[in-house]
C-alpha cells in the first residue's frame, strides 16, 4: 500500500510544487495578478507570516509604479505584463485582478501551462467554474477558489469535504456584505433605502456603481457556484431570479417588526424533485434567527442535508484580510498536495435541472389604501376564492402612513399574484410590495 501512495504521490507532484522531501518542502512559488484590496493582504501574509516553503515571486498590477510598497521583500519582480509571470518559474499564480476579462483568460492560460491557479473571482467560476477544473485536470495542476463564496468564510471545503458524506437539498445564506450592511442600517436606525447606501459607500463597504450588489447580481453568481458544489446542479447565472433591495422601505421594517421579523437580502438555491428552485431577494427572517442577528459584512450559509439536518457556516463575507486568509489557506493546501476541494468536482455527476423561483412559502403583503378595513375584506375575499388563507392582518401604528400589511399563509408567489391581480379592487387599494417569509 505504501509503495502504491508513494507512486500516486510522486505523479501528482511532478507539475505541483508540493513534493514532501523528507523533512525539507519544496519551495513553492507564488506569483499574485492584482495588487488591490484582496492582492496586497495576500501579500502581506506572505511576507509576514507565511511558513519558508512559500515564497512570493511576482506581482503584477497595471500602471504598477504606483502599487510599489516598502513592506515587500526586495527579491520580489513587480511587473505589468501577464507574460512576465507565466514565463516565470511560479508554481501558483493568485488571480486578483476580479471581473471576467482578462482574467477568465490569464486563469486558462496559466493552467494551460500547466500552473496552478487560486482565485477568488466569483464571476470567472460561476460562468465556467466547470471547464475551467477539466483544464486543470487535463494539465496536471490545480485551480482552487475557496475566497470566490463568502469570502473568509471556508464553506467551499466544509461543503465539499466537511459535508461529502451527506446529501444536501438545499443551501440558503446572506452573501453580500454590501446589502446585508444597508438592511442591517435600515432595520437597527429607520434609515431610507438612499440614507443607509450613501453610508455604506463612505464607509467602503459599497462601491461608487453598487448595482452587482444591490441587484443581486454578485449574490447570483454566489450562489450558482454553491449549487453546482452542494446540489450538485449546473445552474447558469442569469437563469436565477434575482429582486433588488432597493425596493424595500422604512415601512416594510415596521411591519417586519410586528411579526418578530426584519429583512435581509436571502439567496436560496433548493433541489426538489429534479427542479431547481433558486432566487436572490429580500425576505423577511426571524429577528433572533441567524439571518436576523447578521450585521454588516457577516456571511451565513445554511445547509440542509438528508442525514446530517441543517449546517450552519458563519463569519466575515468580505474585507481584504478575511478573504486573504481563505486564498492562503488554498496556496498551503496546494502547496502540502492534500486534497484541494475544489479539484474534487466531479462535472460528470452533476445534473441540469429545471430552474424555478416559484418557492412554496409565506409571504409578507404591503399595499396602500385609505380605507383598511374595506381593503383587507377585500383581500381576505379575493385570495379565499383561490383558496389562499391570511395570516395576520398588520396594525398601521402611523395615523398619517397610508400603507396596510397582511401576511398569507404558504403558497407559491405566481398563485398570490395571479389571486392579487383577479380579485383586486383597484379603487380600493394598489399592491405595493410582496416579500416571502422565510422560516
Ligand atoms: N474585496 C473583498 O472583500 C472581496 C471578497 C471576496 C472576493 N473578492 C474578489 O477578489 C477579487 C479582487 O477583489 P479586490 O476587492 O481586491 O479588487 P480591487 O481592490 O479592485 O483590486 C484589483 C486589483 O487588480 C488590478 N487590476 C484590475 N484589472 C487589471 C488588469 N486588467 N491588469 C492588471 N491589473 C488589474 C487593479 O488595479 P487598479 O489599481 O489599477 O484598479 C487592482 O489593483 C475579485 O474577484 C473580488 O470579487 C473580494
Amino acid at each position: 500500500l505504501d509503495s502504491i501512495n508513494a507512486k500516486s504521490l510522486h505523479t501528482k507532484s511532478e507539475r505541483t510544487c508540493s513534493i514532501d522531501r523528507g523533512k525539507h518542502k519544496a519551495v513553492c512559488k507564488i506569483a499574485i495578478l492584482g495588487f488591490g484590496t484582496v492582492g496586497s493582504a495576500v501579500a502581506r501574509i506572505l511576507a509576514e507570516h507565511a511558513p519558508d516553503h512559500l515564497r512570493l515571486i511576482h506581482i503584477c498590477n497595471r500602471d504598477v509604479n504606483r502599487k510599489k510598497v516598502d513592506w515587500i521583500p526586495p527579491q520580489v519582480q513587480w511587473t505589468e505584463r501577464f507574460n512576465d509571470v507565466l514565463s516565470s518559474d511560479a508554481d501558483v499564480i493568485v488571480e486578483l485582478i476580479g471581473g471576467l476579462q482578462p482574467a477568465e483568460d490569464w486563469i486558462r492560460c496559466a493552467l494551460l501551462a500547466g500552473k496552478s491557479v487560486v482565485t477568488a473571482n466569483k464571476q470567472v467560476i460561476a460562468d465556467c467554474g466547470p471547464e475551467l477544473l477539466n483544464l486543470a485536470k487535463q494539465r496536471n495542476c490545480r485551480l482552487a477558489f475557496g475566497a470566490a463564496v463568502a469570502g473568509g468564510v471556508p464553506v467551499i471545503s466544509a461543503i465539499q469535504d466537511g459535508l461529502a458524506g451527506d446529501e444536501i437539498s438545499k443551501i440558503c445564506g446572506i452573501l453580500n456584505g454590501t446589502c446585508n450592511y444597508i438592511l442591517s442600517e435600515m432595520g437597527d436606525s429607520g434609515a431610507t433605502f438612499t440614507t443607509a447606501l450613501v453610508e455604506a459607500q463612505k464607509r467602503g463597504y459599497a462601491e461608487a456603481d453598487p448595482r452587482e450588489d444591490i441587484d443581486g447580481l454578485d449574490a447570483r453568481a454566489k450562489l450558482a457556484i454553491l449549487a453546482r458544489i452542494g446540489l450538485h446542479a449546473k445552474v447558469c447565472t442569469t437563469r436565477i431570479f434575482c429582486r433588488a433591495i432597493s425596493a424595500i422601505e422604512p415601512v416594510d421594517f415596521e411591519f417586519a417588526k410586528q411579526l418578530g421579523c426584519t429583512i435581509r437580502q436571502v439567496s436560496t438555491a433548493e433541489l426538489n424533485k429534479g427542479v431547481l428552485f433558486a432566487a436572490v431577494q429580500p425576505a423577511l427572517v426571524a429577528l433572533s434567527s441567524p439571518f436576523g442577528l447578521a450585521r454588516g459584512s457577516q456571511n451565513i450559509v445554511v445547509c440542509t442535508g438528508k442525514f446530517g439536518g441543517e449546517t450552519t457556516f458563519q463569519g466575515l463575507g468580505a474585507g481584504g484580510n478575511p478573504t486573504a486568509v481563505a486564498v492562503v489557506s488554498d496556496i498551503l493546501a496546494m502547496a502540502a498536495n492534500t486534497n484541494v476541494s475544489s479539484n474534487g468536482v466531479s462535472p460528470s455527476h452533476d445534473i441540469s435541472p429545471r430552474v424555478s423561483n416559484d418557492f412554496v412559502t409565506s409571504h409578507y403583503v404591503r399595499f396602500s389604501t385609505s380605507h383598511t378595513m374595506r381593503a383587507v375584506s377585500a383581500l381576505v375575499k379575493a385570495l379565499e376564492t383561490s383558496k389562499i388563507n391570511v395570516g395576520s392582518v398588520l396594525a398601521n401604528r402611523s395615523r398619517s402612513s397610508k400603507f396596510s400589511a397582511v401576511t398569507v399563509q404558504a403558497c407559491t408567489p405566481s398563485a398570490l399574484q395571479k389571486a392579487l391581480k383577479q380579485g383586486r379592487p383597484s379603487d380600493i387599494f394598489q399592491f405595493y410590495r410582496i416579500i416571502p417569509i422565510l422560516n
